[in-house]
């Protein structure tokens, strides 16, 4: 069969290059897909924006794509899935009502509160005044969100009254008018993401992401500046709770709603001091970089699953299978990034990295001219599968050495807190 993908990321290749690996996938079109999903083998790329509905539905018909799978929030939230479905499109996905579980916090707050699921306690506010006062109440630290979709620009963990209050301006000024005021949490924070049918709900293996751009995890928020998977802290016992206080309650909130839920239901997680499992927000999307180091583990063809899904049979699929062994992503971004960032540079050494285990790959690249070029903030996800976590750290930090572009930045404390 024929897979179209949406979106450009480093979870897009991800995403083609494990639908590829399954006996079933023929050919995948990434639209509009990056250098990587363009060099790869049966992959090719369309030149469709991920709004572009109406040339995605053509693209579908034209190519006999017997499955769509999106991959960011953004087209998701603008109606993607409800546009495809109704012209009789199989499409994984969550419908725009569902993807308010992202691009509303303060809806997903109401949701959590409804099915009782563990969150952090939290306001929601129309006006600056008021949030500011209550601020002035409750002191830091606190945690100011902005209620819809920001790019992981939208939060502001402050540790001073002072940072919280400007927070309040800042995150005004971008948001539709809503702002989310919520307890600060603290433990070790982990990604769960979820595959739902909209009625069965099954988890994938658990990984941990590092948001921060600096080591240590300090400095601005990213999109995720590495991961691996999977995460020993969350054993057996700790993933029943998941599933049986969040996953399946949150679902069961959303069926009340008549939300036909048939995609990714994304976690994210603080395990508290006392081993508590805490919402800190959900996501209606694979998680990037988490993509790149749990799809590669998956030894089930996704291509099964995700059919499975969209077709409401998740139940009857046998329990996924996965390949022993720990995955390690190091995202390599262009220099500057998160804050504003140059494009154009020329990437080398990506066709000589040929270790055992290692999988590169790209998402903000792009071929000029047979040329390898950057184009976005997170350039590369260089990542590595060993028999276990430390020999993965190990071959994706030797991997890394290999490439080069100019201002290439890297965190290299990747798995600092793997336990
Ligand atoms: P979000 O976009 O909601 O994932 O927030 C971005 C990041 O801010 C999260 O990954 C956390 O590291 C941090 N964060 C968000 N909410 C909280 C919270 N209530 N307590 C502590 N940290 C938080
Ligand atoms: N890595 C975090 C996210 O995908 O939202």
């Amino acid at each position: 069969m024929k897979v179209l993908v949406v979106g450009n990321g480093g979870r897009e290749h991800a995403l083609a290059w494990t639908l590829l690996q399954s006996p079933n996938v023929e050919q995948v079109i990434c639209t509009p897909g990056n250098g990587g999903t363009a060099s790869m083998n049966n992959c090719q790329n369309l030149p469709l924006a991920v709004d572009d509905f109406a040339g995605i539905a053509q693209a579908v018909l034209k190519n006999q794509i017997s499955l769509v799978v999106i991959g960011p929030e953004v087209p998701l939230s603008l109606g993607i899935v409800d546009y495809l479905r109704q012209r009789n499109i199989a499409v994984f996905g969550p419908t725009k009502s569902g993807a308010r579980i992202e691009s509303s916090k303060s809806w997903a707050k109401e949701i959590m509160s409804q099915a009782n699921v563990p969150t952090a306690a939290s306001k929601t506010f129309t006006d600056a005044v008021t949030a500011q006062e209550y601020l002035q109440r409750v002191g830091a630290p606190i945690v100011v969100k902005a209620d819809g979709l920001a790019a992981g620009k939208g939060v502001v963990v402050a540790e001073t009254i002072e940072e919280a209050i400007a927070a309040v301006d800042e995150l005004w000024s971008q948001d539709s008018g809503k702002l989310v005021i919520e307890e600060f949490l603290s433990g070790a924070e982990i990604s769960v993401l979820a595959l739902t049918d909209g009625k069965t709900i099954r988890s994938l293996i658990p990984a941990q992401d590092h948001k921060r751009i600096g080591e240590g995890d300090t400095g601005k928020n990213t999109g995720g500046m590495g991961a691996y998977s999977p995460v020993p802290l969350v054993t057996a016992e700790l993933m029943a709770r998941i599933e049986q206080e969040v996953l399946q309650p949150t679902l069961e909130a959303l069926n009340q709603q008549n939300i036909d839920y048939r995609g990714v239901l994304y976690a994210g997680l603080m395990i508290t001091p006392l081993g508590d499992p805490k919402v800190i927000e959900f996501n209606c999307r694979f998680g990037d970089p988490e993509a790149q180091v749990v799809l590669p583990l998956l030894d089930t063809p996704l291509d099964e699953i995700l059919l499975a899904c969209v077709e409401q049979r998740l139940e009857q699929l046998p329990p996924f299978n996965w390949k022993a062994g720990s995955a390690v992503c190091v995202v390599a971004a262009a220099g500057g990034y998160p804050d504003a960032y140059e494009t154009g540079k020329a990437i080398a050494g990506i066709s000589e990295v040929n270790q055992e285990g290692v999988i590169i790959f790209q998402a903000g690249t792009k071929l000029q001219q047979d040329r390898l070029v950057t184009d976005g903030g997170r350039v590369l996800g260089i990542t590595a599968i060993g028999d276990d976590f430390a020999q993965a750290v190990a071959i994706a930090y030797d991997a890394v050495k290999s490439v080069q572009f100019e201002g290439m930045y890297y965190r290299r404390d990747i798995g600092h807190k793997y336990r």
